[in-house]
């Protein structure tokens, strides 16, 4: 716990973080089952529409997390990965923390995805008020659903006349 108190979170700047968070997600479950090898992990995370952002803890870049704020599911978090020998010290939901409260500002729901057999991350999720909404069956692989869960602050239309109000605030100090 002590060394994760210490991590920053910044956006991935470089190939070189790009390839050690390509090998940290391919070489690690549930991305192996799931068939997520290096080069298709490198091609996902050097995606410019995705959003990256990168956890270190001195020099050591320790985890990673992809969000995707276009599309059908607005404020997707599609990959969250711990360094194997950080897991279970706090960084994923320092991880978590960091990317709710950005797509908060934007979209009033987060959505991601846990593999069936991931019970420990849906473990973890369940805890931080995400709840199943759907289960797509043998979806990146057979045998295997990815469960959709969602965590909201309420319906998007309130959320709207909630952004207006604030920036129509903002207008009128
Ligand atoms: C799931 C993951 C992101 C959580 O990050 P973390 O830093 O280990 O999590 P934290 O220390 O903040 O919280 C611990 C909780 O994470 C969950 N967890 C899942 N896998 C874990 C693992 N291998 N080690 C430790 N905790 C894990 C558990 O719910 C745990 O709570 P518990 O101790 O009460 O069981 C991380 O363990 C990881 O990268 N796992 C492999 C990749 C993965 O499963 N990604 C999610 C894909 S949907």
């Amino acid at each position: 716990m002590d060394k994760a108190r210490k991590i920053g979170i910044n956006k991935l700047q470089t190939s070189e973080e790009a390839e050690i968070c390509a090998r940290m997600m391919s070489g690690s479950e549930p991305y192996i089952t799931l068939r997520r090898d290096y080069e298709s992990s490198l091609k996902m995370i050097s995606d410019p529409l995705r959003e990256i952002y990168v956890a270190r803890s001195g020099g050591e870049l320790v985890g990673f997390i992809i969000i995707v704020m276009r599309g059908a599911l607005i404020g997707y978090i599609q990959s969250i990965c711990i360094a194997a020998e950080w897991r279970g010290k706090g960084v994923g939901s320092e991880l978590m923390d960091f990317a709710e409260k950005r797509i908060l500002l934007e979209a009033p729901n987060v959505f991601l995805m846990v593999s069936s057999f991931n019970n420990g991350a849906k473990r973890l999720y369940e805890r931080r008020g995400y709840k199943v909404v759907g289960e797509l069956k043998d979806f990146i692989v057979s045998g295997h659903s990815e469960v959709i869960m969602r965590k909201t602050i309420g319906p998007a239309a309130d959320f709207v006349k909630r952004q207006l109000h604030i920036t129509s605030a903002r207008l009128f100090i």
